[in-house]
């Protein structure tokens, strides 16, 4: 039975109101450009071209398929959020809720989702940065460019910009450096702006006949690019983490979650539309900033050096908040005692956790120079799959077992929604690669093994 000891719901609620520590200042809208920020990143800008090599033209399909996928879970996921407006994230609400056993899965997936996300941003960063400086006419060598094999019939080796912008975005976090909301909302603006002058800029270079064939690798290349795609709407659940210092929790985080998945959901479905229709969808192959790159062959020179500007500094929150995540997670685990203790030491000069903020950001760094980029993304949308599946099952599980929790957002539907939701986080999982399964079992079993050598014996709830 002690798999499924739990925190109790009500000391946690009962936290949170006494918590007046933080200000109670974000609305809704805050949280939509909060969601925003860590949303758009390197899912738009990178890894469209591989969606377009593996959909064609049909990638609007694609992406329409991640968001209602996303969209079911996020209906799942507001239930959960305004129901438990802790600080902290699913980790700490299914711990409350589902027990320590499925809340230690949960956590160890969003090691999986946060960490390699920020290896994943890191790579697309890289891109992007080395298009702006090719415009400079400055390129570095070809081995420092990219992960081994990253790129077909190039010898490539180590992704030098990946790794030295973890490096600097791990000196800032361990030095206490935190997104404000006045940085957040100035890199929301760059980057819809960006987003927004791609679509206004490239529709008029639109070839409609390259639009035919509209799905070459039929559906299942349109189902196997939404699963890819996915990766490019993670971000929304940043919003619930918020919760604490949201003016009226229970209104505002649903609508923020699900208005940040609405914006982007448009913005990329008008961005696959245009890149498809400039450039014939097989050219993405290799190609590591394509949204620039379409527009650099439709001669528009000077808007494409712009997106390569807006997307180098727009996914360096992407990257901070990623990170940021990653370590609280790990934080929240060690505090509780399922980790090492050492991993939740705070600096006292800087009170940062500074030792496992350099500890994962090393770590990660070199995966990001090391490892290609849709390996990756494969696999942090594996995990966040799984843990948005468990989400959408604890909806269930907390309506059975504590129907007496006040609700103010309710997941409409139930148990339809929730169902749905489970149904096509599962559908997109089975349509990664069989290579991204065995990886994700293997992580899981490592994980099981850690929890059941250390983490079970040294639980503070056990104690
Ligand atoms: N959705 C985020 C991105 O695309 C992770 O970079």
């Amino acid at each position: 039975m002690s798999l499924f000891r739990k925190k109790s719901v009500e000391h946690m609620l009962a936290a949170s109101a006494q918590n007046a520590g933080l200000k109670k200042a974000l609305g809704a809208l805050d949280l939509t450009f909060l969601g925003v920020g860590a949303i758009i990143g390197t899912g738009i800008f990178v890894l469209t071209g591989t969606g377009a090599v593996q959909a064609g033209p049909a990638l609007m399909i694609s992406f329409l398929i991640a968001a209602i996928a996303c969209g079911f879970a996020a209906l799942a996921y507001a239930e959960f959020a305004s129901t438990i407006p802790v600080a902290g994230s699913i980790y700490t609400y299914s711990y409350a809720t589902l027990g320590e056993l499925a809340a230690w899965i949960i956590g160890w997936d969003l090691m999986l989702e946060y960490g390699l996300a920020t290896s994943a941003v890191s790579v697309g960063w890289s891109g992007y940065l080395q298009s702006l400086l090719s415009g400079f006419g400055v390129s570095l060598p070809m081995a420092l460019t990219a992960a081994p094999r990253a790129i077909p019939g190039h010898a490539t080796l180590f992704n030098l910009p990946a790794f030295l912008v973890m490096m600097a975005i791990t000196t800032l976090l361990s030095l206490g450096v935190r997104e404000s909301a006045r940085i957040n909302n100035i890199m929301v603006a760059i980057k819809v702006t960006v987003v927004l002058l791609v679509i206004a800029v490239g529709v008029f270079h639109v070839n409609p006949a390259n639009w035919h064939p509209f799905m070459p690798n039929g559906w299942s290349g349109v189902f196997g690019a939404a699963a890819v795609m996915f990766f490019a709407f993670i971000g929304f659940d940043s919003v619930s983490s918020a919760a604490e210092e949201v003016k009226n929790p229970k209104r505002d985080l649903p609508i923020g979650i699900i208005a940040s998945l609405g914006v982007c959901a448009v913005l990329y479905v008008a961005v696959a539309a245009v890149v498809t229709g400039i450039v014939p969808s097989a050219k993405f192959m290799g190609i590591s900033h394509p949204v620039s790159y379409a527009l650099q062959l439709a001669g528009q020179n000077w808007v494409a050096g712009f997106i390569d500007l807006g997307a180098v500094l727009g996914m360096l929150t992407v990257i901070l908040v990623m990170a940021y995540g990653q370590t609280r997670v790990i934080f929240a685990m060690s505090r509780d005692g399922l980790l090492p203790a050492k991993l939740s030491k705070v600096h006292p000069r800087f009170a940062t956790p500074f030792f496992t903020t350099w500890l994962v950001g090393i770590f990660f760094g070199l995966i990001g120079a090391l490892v290609p980029l849709n390996v990756l993304a494969e696999l942090i949308n594996i995990g966040t799959l799984a843990a948005f599946s468990m989400v959408s099952i604890a909806v269930l599980v907390l309506r059975k077992t504590h129907p007496e929790l006040p609700r103010a957002f309710r997941c409409p539907g139930v148990p339809v929604v929730p169902v749905l939701a489970v149904a096509s986080c599962l559908f997109l999982m089975f349509n990664l690669q069989g290579i991204t399964w065995a990886a994700f079992v293997i992580w899981l079993a490592i994980g099981m093994v850690i929890y059941f050598g250390y983490s079970r014996r040294h639980s503070k709830l056990a104690k």
